[in-house]
């Protein structure tokens, strides 16, 4: 299949493509999303064959607005999703809820609830409502890998996969919108995302995070995530002035019997030594530059990409997240 890279103003092709029952990605404020029809049982089945993703792990449904969620609902839109759905859409927040019968099986995986969020990002926006139906759309990444932040991303991962690119520049969050169960009270996070997990507090009061014992975490949360091709140390809770002896000790254990210098590639916050790619000054620049600075330096094949990060506070828990799930190998004490 030829790809074709396409400018955010002319979008008549992809609009076609989508009707047609094809596949298009997009950019939205969090990442790009690789889209369908979302009520279109065929058209969403080429998604998980795009990406090579487990048949298991359902899919967001996008639309323009809170006014489209009713539609997607079995039975009432339950308090919770209706208020964060008025406070924050458009914008980072997934809420899922009972599923209305004629969502296609596809898109749930066979579950009885449905992922819904309104996307704030002109393309994603006009593409829902020129088709005049919901897109379905993951992040628009092999499965397994970093999420796209740019179209060249999408690209590297996606060409010859997908009919369309819409490139509309980096995206503005950077990570995947923030997962919300909201069939249960209190409401569950299933996934930290672009959207703090204090603000929906705000909203709603309490928020369970699921332990151990508790409901499930969103499927796709089960299945390594955010890999490149060089294995990712996730140095975690250690600070500056600790950073150099933690890289000196992970370097000779890299060494191990060889020769040649170790080439290890740190991703961290400003002020941490022999940083490659930093994540800036806080939550907000670490979301934004996680997903392109593990891509970019994976380009250079280093021996391993090492990140440090301590936060738990805003997006820092997203980002923290993030990169758990793409490490092989946590350090915590220094
Ligand atoms: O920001 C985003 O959320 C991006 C953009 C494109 O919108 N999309 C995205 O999709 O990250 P994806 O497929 O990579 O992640 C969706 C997450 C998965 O962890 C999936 O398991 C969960 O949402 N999910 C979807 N439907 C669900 C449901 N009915 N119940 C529980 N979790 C669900
Ligand atoms: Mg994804």
């Amino acid at each position: 299949m030829e790809t074709k890279l396409v400018v955010k103003d002319q979008l008549d092709e992809a609009v076609a493509a989508l009707k047609a029952g094809e596949l298009v990605a997009f950019p939205t404020e969090t990442v790009y999303g690789l889209g369908a029809d979302g009520l279109n049982p065929n058209a969403v089945q080429k998604i998980f064959q795009a990406k090579g993703r487990p048949q298991d792990n359902p899919l967001i449904l996008h639309i323009e607005g809170v006014d489209g969620l009713a539609a997607l609902t079995d039975g009432q839109v339950p308090v919770t999703a209706q208020r964060l759905a008025e406070a924050f859409w458009p914008g980072p927040l997934t809420v899922v809820v009972k599923a209305r019968e004629h969502i296609p099986a596809a898109v749930r995986a066979g579950l009885d609830t449905v992922a819904v969020r309104a996307p704030d990002h002109s393309v994603a926006q006009a593409l829902i409502r020129q088709l005049g139906r919901p897109i379905a759309a993951p992040s628009a990444n092999m499965s397994g890998r970093p999420s796209p932040t740019t179209a060249d991303a999408v690209w590297e991962d996606l060409q010859g996969r997908v009919g369309f690119i819409v490139d509309g520049g980096p995206t503005r969050v950077g990570l995947e919108s923030t997962v919300v169960d909201c069939t249960q009270e209190p409401v569950v996070l299933l996934r930290p995302g672009g959207l703090s997990l204090e603000m929906v507090a705000s909203v709603v009061g309490e928020v369970r995070e699921p332990s151990g014992e508790g409901p499930a975490r969103a499927p796709g949360m089960k299945y390594r995530h955010y890999a490149p091709k060089a294995p990712v140390i996730f140095v975690d809770g250690i600070g500056p002035d600790r950073a150099g002896a933690v890289l000196d000790r992970l370097r000779r254990r890299f060494a191990n019997g060889r020769p040649e210098s170790r080439h290890l590639a740190v991703i961290a916050p400003d002020g941490f030594p022999e940083v490659e790619e930093s994540l800036g000054p806080d939550d907000l620049s670490a979301a934004n530059r996680l997903f392109s600075a593990i891509r970019h330096l994976d380009h250079g094949n280093p021996d391993a990409i090492v990140i440090f990060w301590e936060s738990e506070k805003g997006l820092g828990l997203a980002v923290k997240n993030r990169i758990l799930k793409a490490s092989s190998e946590r350090v915590q004490d220094g």
